[in-house]
C-alpha cells in the first residue's frame, strides 16, 4: 500500500465514522410522531365538551311537548275563528314540534312496568298519514266542520302515543280554554296596521 492510498483509507474511514455519527445523532434528535397529533388530541377534547354542553341545552322531551299541546290548543281557537293561515300556521308548529320529539328519540323507553323500547318514530308515521294529514286537509279546506271532528280524532292519536310510552295518565281533551293572549285570533282585526 502506497502511502498515499493508506491516507485514502483512512480518510475514508474517519468520513464513514463522521457521516455515521452525524446519522446517529440526527436520528435520535428526531421525535416519533405521536398517532394523533398533539393539536387535534386538544381538539377532540374541546369537541367532546361541546357536545356534551350541546346535549345539556337539549329542551326534555316534556317541554317539546308542552310547545305542542300550546300550538294544538292555539290552532282549535284559530280555527273556530276562521283564521285559516294562523290555524295552519299553529298546526305546522304541532307537527313540527313531535317531528323534534322524534328527532331527539325516536324510541324511548316506556314508563309501564315493563319499561320496553317503543319506537315513536314509527307510532307517528301512522298518524303523520292518517288522522294528523286530515286536519291539514280540513284547514287547506277551510272547513270548519270538517276540522272540529279531524281535531278530535287526532286528539285520539295523541292519546294512542301516549299510552304507548307508558302514560296513559296524560290524557288529553277538547281545550276548554284560549290561552294565547297576545295574537289576534280575529282575521278581520285592523290594528296593528
Ligand atoms: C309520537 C308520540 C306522541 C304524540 C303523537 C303526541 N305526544 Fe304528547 N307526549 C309524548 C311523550 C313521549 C310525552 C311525555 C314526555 C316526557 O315524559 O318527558 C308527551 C307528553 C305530553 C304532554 C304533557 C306535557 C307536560 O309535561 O305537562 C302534553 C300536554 C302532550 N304530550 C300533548 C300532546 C298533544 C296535544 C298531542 C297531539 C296533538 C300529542 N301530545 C301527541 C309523545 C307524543
Amino acid at each position: 500500500m502506497t502511502q498515499r492510498s493508506v491516507l485514502q483509507s483512512v480518510l475514508l474511514l474517519v468520513v464513514g465514522a463522521a457521516v455515521g455519527a452525524l446519522l446517529a445523532i440526527e436520528l435520535r434528535a428526531q421525535p416519533t410522531a405521536p398517532a394523533v397529533p398533539a393539536t387535534a388530541a386538544v381538539d377532540l377534547k374541546a369537541l367532546e365538551a361541546d357536545v356534551v354542553r350541546l346535549k345539556s341545552l337539549v329542551p326534555p322531551n316534556a317541554h317539546i311537548m308542552m310547545d305542542v299541546q300550546w300550538h294544538w290548543t292555539n290552532l282549535w281557537y284559530a280555527a273556530q275563528a276562521k283564521n285559516w293561515p294562523l290555524a295552519q300556521y299553529q298546526f305546522n308548529e304541532t307537527r313540527g314540534h313531535i317531528l323534534w320529539l322524534i328527532k331527539k328519540s325516536p324510541t324511548m323507553k316506556s314508563s309501564g312496568p315493563e319499561k320496553e323500547e317503543v319506537n315513536i318514530e314509527g307510532i307517528f308515521q301512522g298518524i303523520d298519514t292518517s288522522s294528523l294529514n286530515d286536519v291539514k286537509a280540513a284547514i287547506a279546506a277551510k272547513d270548519s266542520v270538517k276540522f272540529a271532528t279531524t281535531y278530535k280524532t287526532m286528539l285520539e292519536s295523541c292519546y294512542s302515543c301516549h299510552k304507548s310510552v307508558g302514560r296513559p295518565y296524560l290524557r288529553p281533551m277538547m281545550p276548554t280554554m284560549q290561552v294565547q293572549s297576545v295574537l289576534n285570533m280575529d282575521p278581520e282585526a285592523t290594528w296593528p296596521q
